[in-house]
């Protein structure tokens, strides 16, 4: 059996333990024991650039916000996709992520701290969203958690419920898009969405390419004012 080796880890404020770990390839963040993330399955996390993307239309100097930076493949895929004057803050709230990213997965995603076109915020995404300027983003990608009925962190059950949706809506652009990444479906968020003043619809997604089924779920919300 190929080892697992810790390559590094933290304790957070609330006193659990944050570790980054190799293992045959690919890496696995924890939190407390429990699987945070991984670099196994990163699909879903590309198409939500692909989904988001759709909806940025010509012309450059569109605003790009990506919540959080994970093991960026997210942040990956929207580089690929829009031009060189193209801003993309992405609001990460685990400082750790950032600097693991920068230090130990180079290779992976790290790289792409470095892209000119990359602004990283340390910071909790509903806060950058809620003192953003009103109609900032042209687009806005949030996968923080593991969807809006499957919290992770309590604190980030604010960003799906009514006053986050008015929140995020205000910061977005009219014809701007948000995508939403979630483990399952959830259709009282989509109604939720609706409510919100967004044209919202949910599609599966494939957790890796060669996936036979779609296990995950990608919320599209189009804000038009
Ligand atoms: C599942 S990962 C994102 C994976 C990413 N899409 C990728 O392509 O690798 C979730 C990330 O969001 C961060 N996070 C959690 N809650 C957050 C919040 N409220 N604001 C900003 N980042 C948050 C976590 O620390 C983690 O780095």
């Amino acid at each position: 059996m190929k080892p697992s080796v810790v390559l590094a880890e933290a304790i957070l404020p609330n006193k659990q333990k944050l570790s980054l770990r190799s293992h045959d390839g690919h890496y696995h963040i924890r939190v407390g024991g429990e699987l945070l993330m991984s670099t196994t399955a990163t699909a879903s996390e590309a198409r939500m650039a692909e989904l988001a993307h759709e909806a940025l239309g010509s012309g450059g100097g569109k605003n790009v916000l990506i919540g959080g930076f994970g093991f960026g493949f997210t942040l990956r895929r929207v580089l690929e996709l829009v031009g060189a004057d193209d801003h993309v803050q992405v609001a990460e709230l685990l400082p750790e992520i950032v600097s693991w990213n920068r230090l130990h997965l180079r290779n992976v995603n790290g790289q792409l701290l470095d892209d000119p076109r990359v602004e990283i915020v340390l910071d909790d995404v509903f806060a950058v969203l809620s003192r953003a300027a009103p109609q900032t983003y042209d687009a806005v990608l949030l996968d923080v958690d593991n969807g809006p009925e499957e919290l992770v962190d309590p604190r980030n059950e604010r960003i799906y419920a009514d006053p986050g949706l008015k929140t995020l809506s205000r910061a977005m652009r009219k014809g701007g898009r948000a995508v939403f990444w979630s483990a399952g479906t959830d259709e009282s968020f989509l109604k939720r969405l609706v409510k919100a003043g967004f044209r919202a619809d949910a599609i599966s997604a494939k957790a890796y390419p060669q996936a036979q089924v779609k296990t995950h779920t990608l919320f599209i919300a189009d804000w038009n004012g």
